[in-house]
Order: structure tokens, then C-alpha cells, then sequence
């Protein structure tokens, strides 16, 4: 059964794409056969994985009378594609909201593509609404990235809120596969306060931290996912037992 892992945080800045990639990189190692779809309109999943960036994602959203798989790049890892995304994506989510489309549209949009993957992973913008609220509703899992950084638990409440609401209003089959600590560094009294505070706020649903890494930043600069760039890396570890963990979840 193919299930959509959509990472999302109401925060910039706090890992997700770099989640996406590493995550995906690292399941894909596995055999499992995964597509990462970027719809945030940076677009730097492409980037960060040597490629050039696409409007993929406005094309899957606005062009629908085309299959999905259309949009689809391989990225010259075996059983990792993406559906690559630029600034064009913001246009996309002013149609998307003009349109008043549903909240299953990215699910059915989706869809076609459930016997060719296993995973599908949704990277998204740092905000609510839109695109990231149709997003979440496609997902089976939700990845919540937060930065282990005073204020950064501030940001988990709207994101959070949206899944019960998701569930409560729309039916919304999908779980919490956790939220994950990031840019975590036990030297600082910063990184264990904020750390105690997301337990004692979310307790089991708080994965193992990811420390903070300079590899996770050079990284997508040489267009490398973190283990090809040094496969002993303890950043390559923690992302091989978050990938792990998704696999026995799923
Ligand atoms: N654990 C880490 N240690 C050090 N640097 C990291 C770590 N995780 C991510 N980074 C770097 O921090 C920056 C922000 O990370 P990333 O782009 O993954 O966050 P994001 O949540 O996707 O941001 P945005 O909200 O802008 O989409 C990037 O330069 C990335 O390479
Ligand atoms: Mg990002």
C-alpha cells in the first residue's frame, strides 16, 4: 500500500526539506520505490538534489487534465523521483484558493500514482492554509519538523490544531507520525530546555532529535543528499533511524 508522508511545520527554517530529502533518500536506499513532490515555491528540493528546478507542482495543480505522472523526473538515484517545483507554485495556490477547491485535491491528484510508489513524500512551505492544509489532507503520515530553539514550540500549535481539525471536520484518515526535534545541540541549555518542554507538551509523539550538523547545510549546496556526501555521518545515522521508523509505522 503506497502511503504519502507530508512534512510540514508552521515555521520556516526548521528542516523540512531537509527531512524530505534525507528521509526519502534513505527509504529509497531501502528498495522502497519513493517520489518526493515539493510544493513549496522555492523549489529547492530540486536544487539540492543536482537538478534544475520545474514548475511540476503548478503544472500538477493548475494543467489536471494531464496525468500527474507527466511531472514526474527521475533523479538519477535509483527509486527516487521527484516532482520538482519553483515559484510558479505560488500562482498555483492562488488558483487553488480563486477556485475554492476541496480539500481532497491534492489526494486525488495523487492518486493515480499509488501502484507505481511506495512512498510518496510532500515537502511544504513554511505556512498554513492553502496548499498546506490540502497537503496534510493527502498525507497517511504527518513528519512536524520543529528547531530545538527558544519560541520555536510556538510555532507547533497551528499546525497541530490543523490535524485535529482535519480529522474532527473532514474525516481525515491520516496520523501524527511525530514531530522532530531538529537543530538540536545538547552544549546548549537552549536546545535540552526546548527539548523538555516538547515532551512534557507532546510526550510519545516526540521522535529522537537531529543534531545540528554543518554536513546537513553543505549537503544540498553540492546537490548531494547527507549520505552520499558521508555515509558514517552521525547526521546520516539519525535520518537512517528516522527512515527506519517510518518503515515499521507504515
Ligand atoms: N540539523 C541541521 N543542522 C545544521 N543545519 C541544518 C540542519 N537541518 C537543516 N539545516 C540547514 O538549515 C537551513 C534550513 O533547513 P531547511 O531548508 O531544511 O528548512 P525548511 O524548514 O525546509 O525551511 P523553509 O521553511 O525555508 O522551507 C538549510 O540551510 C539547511 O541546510
Ligand atoms: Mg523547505
Amino acid at each position: 500500500m503506497m502511503k504519502i508522508i507530508t512534512i510540514a511545520a508552521d515555521k520556516g527554517g526548521t528542516g523540512k526539506t531537509t527531512t524530505t530529502l534525507s528521509v526519502a533518500g534513505e527509504v529509497s536506499l531501502r528498495g522502497r520505490r519513493c517520489l518526493i513532490v515539493d510544493f513549496d515555491p522555492q523549489g529547492q528540493c530540486a536544487v539540492a538534489l543536482g537538478l534544475t528546478q520545474e514548475s511540476g507542482v503548478f503544472n500538477l495543480l493548475v494543467n489536471t487534465t494531464f496525468d500527474a505522472r507527466q511531472w514526474i523526473r527521475p533523479t538519477g538515484r535509483e527509486g527516487l523521483d521527484i516532482i520538482p517545483g519553483d515559484r510558479m507554485t505560488a500562482t498555483a495556490q492562488i488558483v487553488i484558493n480563486a477556485e475554492n477547491r476541496g480539500i481532497d485535491t491534492i489526494r486525488k491528484l495523487l492518486n493515480p500514482l499509488k501502484a507505481e510508489y511506495d512512498y510518496i513524500f510532500l515537502d511544504t512551505a513554511p505556512s498554513v492554509g492553502g496548499i498546506q492544509e490540502r497537503a496534510i489532507f493527502a498525507a497517511d503520515l504527518v513528519l512536524i519538523p520543529s528547531a530545538t530553539e527558544f519560541m520555536s514550540t510556538n510555532g507547533l500549535g497551528q499546525t497541530m490544531d490543523l490535524l485535529t481539525t482535519l480529522q474532527s471536520k473532514h474525516n481525515w484518515p491520516g496520523k501524527l507520525l511525530g514531530i522532530l526535534p531538529t537543530f538540536f545541540d545538547e552544549q546548549t541549555s537552549e536546545s535540552k530546555t526546548t527539548l523538555d518542554e516538547l515532551k512534557r507538551n507532546f510526550g510519545d509523539a516526540v521522535l529522537p532529535p537531529i543534531h545540528r550538523a554543518t554536513i546537513l547545510r553543505e549537503a544540498p549546496a553540492e546537490g548531494k543528499i547527507v549520505y552520499e556526501l558521508d555515509p558514517q555521518h552521525r547526521a546520516t545515522r539519525e535520518y537512517y533511524a528516522l527512515s527506519q521508523h517510518l518503515i515499521k509505522y507504515s
